[in-house]
């Protein structure tokens, strides 16, 4: 089934409870939260205080995509602050912190997800996807909302389902990056099942429509 996550690093933060509201209204499955630390990318956004006010303003299923360096050290301050899944990239730890972090998450009792970015290789994953709830390829550089959409990632994609599907896993594949209604079928064809939306939702002025849009696009394979 094919999930629709809007990002709200994409929402005016001064309107955030009505902003959310009017996405879950218009059929969002996921809301997607980007924490960015300044260093493992370089953008700052958002942080554990701002994700405990969204945890009390809204039942909704709160993704929250972890771009920050050595996640280990907060991935129990972020469960405890109210994600339901919590994803952290791939690039930004040791191989036993990464394993220590998913470990973490779990005994949390949240869903947890590694993410790529654009240049990291789907083989990089090979170590944890039978532990992951989810896998997270990016299609544009982390760090910035309303970037061009990478097509090249499409055959790491495709990658991804297969390697799951060998391994007999099904775990949810998302991408985020420049997902638009023009995009949305090319990523559900090679296998992503969860798309992450920023610009394509929240910066239209009817959200429901926006979401009703990437869903029409990808009706052939979802
Ligand atoms: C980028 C973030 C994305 C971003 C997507 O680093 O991880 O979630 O908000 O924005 P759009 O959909 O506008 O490309
Ligand atoms: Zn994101």
């Amino acid at each position: 089934m094919l999930k629709i996550s809007p990002s709200i690093l994409a929402a005016d933060f001064t309107s955030l409870r009505s902003e959310m509201a009017d996405v879950v209204r218009g059929g969002a499955d996921w809301l997607h939260i980007d924490v960015m630390d300044g260093l493992f990318v370089p953008n700052i956004s958002i942080g554990l205080p701002v994700l405990e006010s969204i945890r009390k303003a809204t039942d909704a299923f709160l993704d929250v995509h972890l771009m920050i360096d050595r996640p280990r050290r907060y991935v129990q301050a972020f469960c405890d602050a109210g994600a339901d899944l919590l994803t952290f990239h791939v690039e930004a730890a040791q191989p036993q912190d990464i394993t220590e972090a998913i470990a973490q998450v779990k005994r949390a009792g949240k869903k947890v997800g590694l993410v790529l970015k654009p240049r990291t290789p789907a083989e990089c994953l090979l170590p944890w996807l039978d532990t992951l709830d989810l896998v997270l390829v990016m299609t544009v550089e982390p760090g910035f909302g309303a970037q061009k959409f990478m097509e090249d990632q499409l055959p790491k994609l495709r990658l991804v389902r297969r390697m799951a599907d060998r391994a007999g896993l099904h775990p949810d594949i998302e991408v985020d990056g420049g997902i638009t209604a023009v995009t949305a079928p090319l990523v559900a064809e090679a296998g992503a099942n969860v798309l992450v939306a920023g610009s394509a939702v929240f910066g239209k002025p009817d959200r429901a429509a926006a979401i009703a849009a990437l869903r029409n696009a990808c009706a052939a394979f979802a």
